[in-house]
């Protein structure tokens, strides 16, 4: 059992956990994920180790609420306990001085991204963090990346805080003025990567995107988290989940990902009928 010892509400829908798993945290590299289980009869779902503290023997997780067990585990409180806490799985991110490195993050995204980040900032590169999201409201852990970050941009699409528009903008800008970029590092929502890498493609700039496919076992097994990548067919967990952007099927990627959305909802709309019942407080509008 992996017992939650903290956890906090850092947006609408986002939820921040420390959980005790000390061999996971051991191992772990960045860019690497785990597979979980909330209980007994739970899905198994995949998530990035967003961060881990080898001393105490915790890992932390920071989910966003989309349908069922990410719900689920959003009721979990301090004390209660995971059954399946499945990893470090995955291949972790090639970290090296490259120069500089953009690292370009939306929405859910900035949390895998931020172990990526640290450790790219650990390793002596020059990093520019670009973060976005729909509005002030939805941005998450930008105090974080700022403190593994050699500088930081901001970006919402209504202009609420920062750059008012996208991040492919504010990437653009960089590329425009003539900044030296040696790698572009990006998670987020598929649309999103997808147009990082239409940016970064007619300027030749090296592109890393961190795929999210439909995962079951995460040990290249069951074939659920296919993803072309160069014509080729490749396993998510483990020859991924980072891949060359300029190589991937995204259009693919979304429809696979779309393939469950009938029995998904479903799910959640009985799920939502029948509440568990949560005894921890959010603050007001999360
Ligand atoms: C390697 C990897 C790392 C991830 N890291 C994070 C993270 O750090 N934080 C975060 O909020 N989300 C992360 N995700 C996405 C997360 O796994 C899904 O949001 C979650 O599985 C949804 O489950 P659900 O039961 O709540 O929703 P469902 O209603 O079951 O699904 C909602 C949508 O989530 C996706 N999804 C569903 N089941 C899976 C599954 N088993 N594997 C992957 N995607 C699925 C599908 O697009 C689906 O339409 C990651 C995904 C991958 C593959
Ligand atoms: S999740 Fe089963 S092969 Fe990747």
């Amino acid at each position: 059992m992996f017992e939650i010892l903290e956890k906090e509400r850092i947006g609408p829908g986002v939820n921040r956990a420390v959980i005790s798993a000390p061999a996971v945290a051991r191992a772990h590299k960045p860019g690497q994920f785990i597979i979980l289980r909330c209980h007994q009869d739970g899905e198994r779902i995949p998530l990035t180790v967003a961060d881990k503290d080898v001393d105490k023997g915790t890992i932390t997780l920071v989910w966003q609420e989309v349908g069922v067990t990410t719900y689920y585990m959003g009721t979990m409180c301090p004390g209660d306990s995971l059954i399946d806490v499945v990893g470090p799985l995955g291949t972790p991110t090639h970290i090296e001085n490259f120069g500089t490195v953009v690292c370009v993050g939306g929405g859910i995204g900035v949390a895998p991204l931020y172990p990526i980040t640290k450790g790219m900032y650990e390793a002596g590169n020059h990093v520019i963090s670009i973060l976005g999201a729909r509005t002030e409201g939805l941005l998450i852990m930008t105090e974080d990346l700022k403190k593994v970050s050699t500088e930081q941009l901001i970006a919402t699409d209504d202009g609420s805080f920062g750059i008012h528009g996208f991040v492919t903008q504010v990437l653009q800008g960089l590329i425009d003025k003539g900044t030296k970029i040696d790698l572009v590092v990006a998670i987020g929502p598929v649309p999103m990567m997808k147009a990082v890498v239409n940016v970064t493609r007619p300027a030749a700039l090296p592109t890393v995107v961190s795929l999210n496919p439909i995962m079951v076992d995460g040990t290249g097994m069951c074939g659920a988290c296919r993803v072309e990548v160069n014509g080729e067919t490749k396993f998510g967990c483990v020859d991924g989940p980072e891949f060359d952007g300029f190589a991937v099927d995204f259009d693919l990627l979304t429809k696979r990902l779309a393939m469950y959305k009938g029995p998904e909802l479903v799910a959640l709309n009985k799920f939502r009928e029948t509440p568990r019942g949560c005894e921890c407080t959010f603050p007001e509008g999360m």
